[in-house]
């Protein structure tokens, strides 16, 4: 399993939803949580792996940064519910590798989703919290972060990220 990148094509796919909560899903999940927690991350889609299903793990630690079975949500068909407010953080993103930028976003969420079992969960979010179910939640549709920079930092991140992928060959 490896982590697809900017501007690979199968990011923009718009994920299925899960219908089975199988060995295969929990499988899944438990593959996506190592590979993120490996890569420092805080967020992962399905699809940031090349599976189009509507699949995300969210795990933003403790007060102390650290992450593990307390903090960490696994999040199977996600909907908002409510959206309030709004708020302007740095994001960052695992197809998009040491890139980040301050991105717009809802203040507070309040998602529905369910977990690997298939059972059903509210949830209320703000802070970071809230920035990684939109973030994840974007995934899904086929979006990313730097889609919602605006255009002057769009076009800059478009041109260094080009001499980036050209240095790497
Ligand atoms: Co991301």
């Amino acid at each position: 399993m490896e982590i697809v990148t900017y501007p690979n094509k199968i990011l923009k796919q718009i994920s299925k939803p899960v219908e089975r909560f199988d060995n295969e899903l929990h499988k899944l999940l438990d593959d996506m949580y190592q590979i993120m927690v490996n890569n420092q991350g805080v967020g992962l889609a399905a699809i940031q792996v090349a599976v189009p299903l509507r699949a995300v793990i969210i795990d933003i630690g403790n007060e102390e940064g650290e992450q593990g079975e307390k903090t960490k949500l696994e999040i199977i068909n996600p909907e908002f519910l409510e959206w309030n407010g709004s708020q302007k953080d740095t994001e960052g993103c695992l197809s998009v590798p040491d890139y980040f930028d301050d991105v717009e976003r809802y203040a507070n969420v309040k998602v529905k989703f369910y977990d690997r079992f298939g059972n059903e969960h509210i949830k209320d979010a703000d802070g970071l919290l809230s920035v990684a179910f939109q973030h994840e939640t974007d995934h899904l549709d086929g979006h990313l972060f730097v889609e919602k920079l605006d255009y002057i930092k769009r076009k800059k991140f478009e041109k260094e990220w080009k001499k980036k992928l050209k240095q790497k060959r």
